[in-house]
């Protein structure tokens, strides 16, 4: 295949064939093809588009550039993986994949470490003294075999030609683009080897896709494409305007997910309810257990799911994960464990109001020019900072009231991080409409 010819191609809108498709990921993921030729038919794609058959036939291409993880000798299989496009607060992993380990579903979640303001569920675990996630796939399948679930840091050995053409996108303004965003993360999951694949895909300011269209159409691609592959996916639409849980910061938010997991009242500053954080976890379990045929429908995997919380499974699962990769082994010794911030710093409100907004990016910007999150791939972060809301959408408020609090090592920056906290909020008349009124907006079922 001659690789101008490629490029020329897409350049002009013509479709791929698959056989060159995989001929130039192949030179991409070994070197042959040089940085700027990948980046110039990734400006093609970019402009051009590419149809579901060519964005299968290039994940399935990136799939195949690396290690395949092979889950299907599992006791308990399908094996069932869950991946969230990411956003502020986001510790859904802590909560899911305890649940469906606790239901006897075998779960090896690959997670990424946070960069730019969405947190990565690596630096939240890797806040708990001990817990190693830098595991790599042998050491893991065991753990999954024993404990029911490993949660352990993406292996670089899992679909190489993304990560090249992942740092090309990312210096090239080719990013934005549905199929190639499709191909990079179902690259990822389907080289992962889980049998079933959940997806929350988010949607509002503190997410990727900023508009529920947007996300809607890039939630149909990456099913479409999952079940093109052969492996039974689907997805929940979930919102992103304000953050996911009140906590929002490493240890933080390890904190809120083991309070959740305990069901118990929160020793953090409670914000109006955890509800939605729970609830969504909930919900993608339950679509996991489904998936899976654990129950027979979602109304009795909702319900299955949520005794599993309540009833302490879940959490047990936990804390046995926790101690097969290194962690303390109970919930109690989790907790005591954490590291904490030095200084609890309140944000008070000078306005009255009902809160309308909540901006998630704000709040996630800030949260990771305070420490909890890296500015530069090698920025160092300090698990035990970060932000713990008091107040959320749809609180009335009065002068005084306490809007958040900051969890910091040092108070020089304190005025000035409190007054950005203080502008991600939007306050309006009582009967207002709140912007994000509902969590989960919809759900795309395996195609
Ligand atoms: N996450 C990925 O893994 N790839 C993208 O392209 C975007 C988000």
């Amino acid at each position: 295949m001659n690789v101008v010819d490629f490029i020329a191609t897409k350049r002009d809108g013509g479709e791929l064939s698959g056989e060159d498709i995989r001929e130039f990921i192949h030179g991409v993921a070994d070197g042959s093809v040089p940085d700027y030729q990948a980046a110039a038919w990734l400006m093609a794609a970019f402009l051009k588009g590419m149809n579901r058959r060519e964005t299968l036939d290039l994940t399935l291409a990136m799939r195949d550039s690396g290690t395949r993880v092979d889950l299907s000798n599992l006791p308990n299989a399908p094996a069932v993986d869950k991946h969230s496009t990411g956003g502020v607060g986001d510790k859904t992993t802590l909560i899911v994949a305890p649940i469906l380990a606790a239901a006897g579903v075998p779960v090896l979640k690959m997670s990424g470490r946070g960069l730019g303001y969405s947190g990565g569920t690596v630096d939240k675990l890797e806040s708990i003294p001990g817990f190693r996630t830098s595991l790599t796939i042998s050491e893991a399948l065991p753990i999954v075999r024993n404990v029911g679930a490993a949660l352990i840091a993406q292996s670089a050995e899992l679909a190489p030609a993304d990560k090249v053409l992942y740092g090309l996108r990312d210096v090239t303004a080719t990013i934005e683009c549905i199929p190639l965003i499709a191909a990079s993360i179902m690259s990822k999951k389907l080289a992962a080897g889980g049998q079933r694949i959940v997806l929350d895909v988010k949607c509002g300011k503190g997410a990727f896709m900023k508009t529920r269209a947007q996300a809607e159409a890039l939630a149909t691609e990456l099913v479409d494409i999952g079940c093109g592959a052969g492996v039974p996916t689907r997805a929940v639409l979930s919102r992103m305007d304000e953050p996911l849980g009140y906590a929002i910061g490493n240890a933080l938010e390890v904190q809120e997910a083991l309070e959740i997991l305990e069901g118990r009242a929160s020793t953090l500053e409670p914000a109006e309810s955890a509800a939605a954080y729970r609830e969504l976890c909930i919900e993608l379990a339950a679509q996991g257990l489904e998936a899976a045929g654990k129950s027979p429908d979602l109304p009795s995997a909702r319900t299955l799911a949520g005794q599993l919380l309540s009833g302490g499974e879940a959490a047990k699962t936990f804390a046995s994960i926790s101690a097969a990769q290194g962690g303390p082994g109970t919930i109690e010794a989790i907790r005591a464990a954490l590291p904490q911030a030095s200084y609890r710093i309140p944000v008070i409100s000078k306005a009255a109001g009902k809160i309308t907004a909540l901006n998630a990016e704000i709040i996630g910007k800030t949260a990771t020019e305070m420490g909890a999150g890296r500015l530069k791939k090698t920025d160092v972060i300090d698990p035990a900072v970060g932000i713990v809301l008091a107040k959320k959408i749809g609180a009335t408020v009065n002068p005084g009231d306490t809007l958040a609090y900051l969890a910091v090592n040092n108070l020089e920056n304190a005025p000035a991080v409190c007054e950005r906290v203080l502008s991600a909020y939007t306050f309006g008349e009582a009967d207002e409409e709140n912007e994000a009124a509902e969590l989960i907006l919809t759900t795309i079922p395996a195609s």
